[in-house]
């Protein structure tokens, strides 16, 4: 049964020929350890720099070796919070601190249980609060949006801090329609920047065709 997306403004397909061709590695089952990181790596990065494009800039003057120059900066004033969620997410955040270095970096540790398929929360470094929730962009990062309660349990560690819910970004490779609609029906106004909307979930709430299973493909613990 194919699903239809609900809000298909608040989703962006990242889908530039670099990102395909790191995804392609990425869902070959021949693709060892090693360069499944690497790929997640390359795929994170353009997938944050698109998520991040809406943080605001403010004009200042610098003096450059040659005169005085007008530029832009992202102003000390702004808040950015990456929150990866482990295990997966943990190789998304190394490219997320790449590119933004002073971002906090917060990690939630969920897992699902295999048999319920519903999230188990073990771990939450997230403040209970944030000084400036206004002007505080957050991203959370996990290169799997299947059944969606992972990502629904993560955007709830989210609701007393005050922050707009439009400056919360939902951070993944690959993406059910399940997923997406699960998001969107609790959370309408997070956006999710994903690289690739698959077919449907199997059974065992795997994606179809998808990669397989995130965390024990990046780090070799499949047996
Ligand atoms: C994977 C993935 C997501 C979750 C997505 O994690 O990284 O967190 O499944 O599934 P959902 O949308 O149905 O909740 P997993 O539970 O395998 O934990 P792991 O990263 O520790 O292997
Ligand atoms: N988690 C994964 O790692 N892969 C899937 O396909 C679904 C959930």
């Amino acid at each position: 049964m194919t699903v239809k997306v609900l809000l298909p403004e608040k989703l962006t397909i990242c889908d530039h020929p670099i990102v395909k061709h790191n995804l392609a590695l990425l869902r070959d089952v021949q693709t060892r350890p090693e360069l499944f990181r690497n790929c997640t790596k390359r795929i994170a990065e353009f997938l944050f720099i698109k998520a991040s494009e809406d943080i605001p800039t403010k004009q200042k003057v610098i003096q450059t070796p040659m005169m005085p120059a007008n530029v832009e900066t992202i102003p000390e004033s702004i808040e950015i919070i990456v929150a990866p969620i482990l295990r997966a997410g943990l190789v998304f955040s190394e490219a997320a601190c790449e590119v933004l270095p002073s971002a906090r970096i917060h990690h939630i540790g969920l897992f699902r249980d295999e048999e319920t398929l519903k999230p188990v929360t073990y771990y939450n470094n997230m403040p209970d609060q944030v000084d400036k929730a206004e002007d505080t962009y957050a991203y959370i990062l996990d290169p799997m949006l299947a059944t969606g309660g992972s990502a629904i349990a993560a955007l709830k560690v989210f609701e007393n801090l005050e922050i707009p819910e439009h400056n919360i970004k939902f951070i993944s490779l690959i993406s059910a329609p399940e997923g997406i609609n699960k998001v969107h029906t609790k959370y309408p106004n997070v956006k999710i920047i994903t690289a690739c909307v698959d077919e449907r979930l199997n059974p065992d709430g795997y994606i179809i065709p998808g990669l397989g299973d995130a965390g024990d493909r990046a780090f070799n613990t499949e047996y």
